[in-house]
């Protein structure tokens, strides 16, 4: 049975307490002495990576005990379920791992395949941005809504670079560099999910990433789609968050990204 909006209300509070709870976790631990593993030759993972992992997996198996739940560190839990919880309890881990403070916590919840709640917490700045299927999207308690603009030639975009960066041949450095001349500005910040984030409430007006994974974005297009933006694939067609590419933007200027990024 479809949640009811009381319920979909109350999942969006949980995700924020626990968003809140692991960023707090995060930011405890920001700038202290670290212990970095590498899951591949540029991709790091830390003890708070886990340790933010494993604060929010065991409580929402606590709470409900028979969703499914899909987190990058592998804390999963496999029901037949139709509620998923898909979660990243740290996105920017190279700029935490460097002190550089852009990195949050992101935390979506899914029926039958679609976003109905999503939280996601940036411990530096003390930003919740959450967002309930149908009810819109906020930052703290305050209502948002992406940019206005409608000139690519006057938009600041955002992007990244995946971890395989130097070894896939689709690696966004031709992209990027077509996209610095087409557009005011681009940024590259290290965490997809405040990038997402931040498109949501105006201050930036457009991103794409071409390798991102499901936990990259599950609660993030929520936000991103309930602040009035658009979210597809770089062709324009549908995105699901099993797909790698995106491409997000206020809507007015996502024709002209497309044309961008495709070469059409
Ligand atoms: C990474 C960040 C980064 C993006 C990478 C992601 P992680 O996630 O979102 O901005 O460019 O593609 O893998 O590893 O820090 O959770
Ligand atoms: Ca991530
Ligand atoms: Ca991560």
């Amino acid at each position: 049975m479809e949640p009811s909006k009381k319920a979909v209300r109350e999942f969006t509070t949980f995700a924020s307490t626990l968003a809140a709870g692991a960023g707090r976790i995060l930011r405890d631990g920001f700038n202290r002495s670290l212990t970095i593993k590498y899951k591949g030759r540029i991709d790091p993972v830390t003890q708070y990576d886990m340790k933010a992992e494993k604060y929010i997996t065991s409580r929402i198996a606590g709470r409900y005990p028979r969703h499914s739940i899909l987190a990058e560190e592998g804390s999963d839990a496999h029901q037949s379920s139709p509620y998923r919880w898909v979660i990243d309890p740290l996105d920017g881990t190279v700029n935490y791992a460097h002190g550089f403070p852009v990195y949050c916590v992101s935390i979506a919840l899914e029926f039958e395949g679609r976003a109905i709640a999503g939280a996601i917490y940036d411990p530096e700045r003390e930003e919740l941005f959450s967002a309930a299927v149908g009810l819109g999207a906020r930052l703290n308690s305050r209502k948002i809504h992406v940019s206005e603009e409608k000139r690519l030639g006057r938009s600041l975009l955002a992007t990244g670079f995946s971890y395989t960066v130097a070894t896939d041949r689709k690696n966004n450095i031709g992209l990027f560099g077509r996209m610095v001349k087409a557009a005011q500005a681009v940024r590259r910040p290290g965490s997809a999910a405040i990038d997402l984030c931040w498109l949501a409430c105006g201050r930036i007006d457009g991103f794409w990433e071409l390798n991102l994974r499901p936990w990259d974005t599950a609660a993030a297009r929520l936000i991103v789609e309930e602040a009035g933006g658009r979210v597809t694939r770089l062709s324009g067609s549908a995105y699901s968050i099993s797909d790698k590419d995106i491409l997000a933007s206020n809507s007015h200027i996502h024709r002209q990204m497309q044309a961008i990024l495709t070469g059409k």
